[in-house]
């Protein structure tokens, strides 16, 4: 069998699936799964088979419910990742440009590449804390670019877009001819804070989420995307060539899930908050990393002052068990990213282990 050509496979996905699994996991980027006993399961209400056609109505009023955007300008899709693959594909050809934010969660990247557009980056950079600048963005987009893509909050540094940046954004796409993609999976994150979902900024600005990340929920595969409704047709059509129908007993869970959001979301906050304080503690006590601290989320991404930040991974994770995931994977090698979502009591140890191999990688 030949290698795997390099667009068509996913570097950052193979690393989480294969090798960020330790006895401390700080690798991951959402909350802890929810286990069954947690979940508000109606067995009698499951059903094997369902009616088929474009999207499950209870499904799809419910996400009509949670987002504030109408019936006809949602598509479902499994998870954010086929979410956003289905958005992309259907908005660029080969060769067309597609500008990327820098740095980026890696299938955003891959998703492009394996779709045969021209890739060009704009840099979210650490010294102004991950923003995006206007003045960049409007230098950066020109009469060729096709699609501009964001992630709010940003993967890896948690970093929120307000508002007023991402309509500057999406007015500046349109006098280019240009849609903006931005994948809010981790928006909810914000609870009462946070903004309405950015599709309602402006017709050119289309949206990905899911239940994955905020409410444990990634099992489900209950993703979708916002667009305009035109937009949203066209992506229906362009499925029917992927996923085309749906695994229903996956779609009434999505509903149970929908009804109960409520206990999802009180379950991540208070996890959220319990976990955060720990890491401000840890962050407070190391002068050898430099961290921007978002406003909410379960992601910072720490650079590293001094040393090789390969040989302090290997460390970590063959002397300390602990796993983080390494920068390369966002293109800034000297950064890594930690997770604060998991079990708290998995999460204080895995800190206490960082702690550990920070002072020893110090000492050398
Ligand atoms: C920015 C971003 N988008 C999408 C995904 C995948 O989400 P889902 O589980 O909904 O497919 C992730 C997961 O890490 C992510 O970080």
């Amino acid at each position: 069998m030949t290698e795997a050509p390099e667009n068509k496979r996913s570097r950052y996905m193979e690393w989480a699936k294969l090798c960020s699994g330790a006895r401390f996991n700080l690798a991951t980027s959402g909350l802890t799964s929810v286990v069954t006993a947690e979940f508000p399961l109606r067995l009698e209400e499951v059903e094997v088979n369902g009616p088929g056609g474009y999207g499950y109505a209870p499904l799809l009023e419910r996400i009509a419910r949670h987002t504030g955007a109408p019936l006809e300008c949602i598509v479902t899709a499994a998870g954010t990742s086929m979410a956003n693959h289905l958005a992309m594909a259907t908005l660029l050809a080969p060769g067309d440009e597609v500008l990327i934010e820098q740095p980026a969660y890696g299938p955003l990247l891959d998703v492009a590449h394996y779709l045969g557009a021209q890739v060009r980056r704009i840099e979210r950079k650490f010294e102004h804390d991950f923003t995006i600048s206007l003045g960049e963005m409007e230098a950066a987009i020109t009469p060729a670019t096709r699609l501009v893509v964001l992630s709010n909050l940003h993967n890896p540094t948690g970093a929120l877009i307000p508002a007023e940046t991402l309509r500057a954004i999406g007015g500046m796409a349109q006098r280019a001819g240009a849609w903006v993609l931005v994948d809010e999976v981790y928006l909810e994150m914000l609870f009462d804070r946070a903004p309405p979902f950015s599709f309602s900024l402006g017709e050119n600005l289309s949206v990905t989420s899911s239940l994955t990340k905020t409410y444990g929920l990634s099992s489900l595969r209950c993703g979708w995307i916002l667009a305009d409704s035109k937009l949203a047709r066209r992506i229906w059509l362009l499925n029917d060539l992927f996923a085309a129908t749906p695994a229903h007993p996956a779609e009434k869970l999505s509903v149970m899930a929908f009804d109960h959001l409520d206990r999802f979301r009180d379950r991540a906050r208070g996890l959220i908050e319990t976990n955060r304080t720990l890491l401000n503690g840890f962050l407070d006590s190391r002068s050898d990393l430099e961290c921007f601290r978002p406003p909410a989320g379960t992601v910072v991404f720490p650079r590293l002052t001094n040393g090789d930040p390969d040989g302090f991974l290997q460390l970590l994770r063959e002397k300390y068990e602990t796993s983080v995931v390494p920068g390369r994977f966002f293109e800034l090698p000297r950064h890594f990213r930690l997770g604060i979502g998991g079990d708290t009591t998995n999460l204080r140890a895995g800190l206490e282990r960082l702690d550990a191999a920070l002072d020893e990688f110090a000492r050398k």
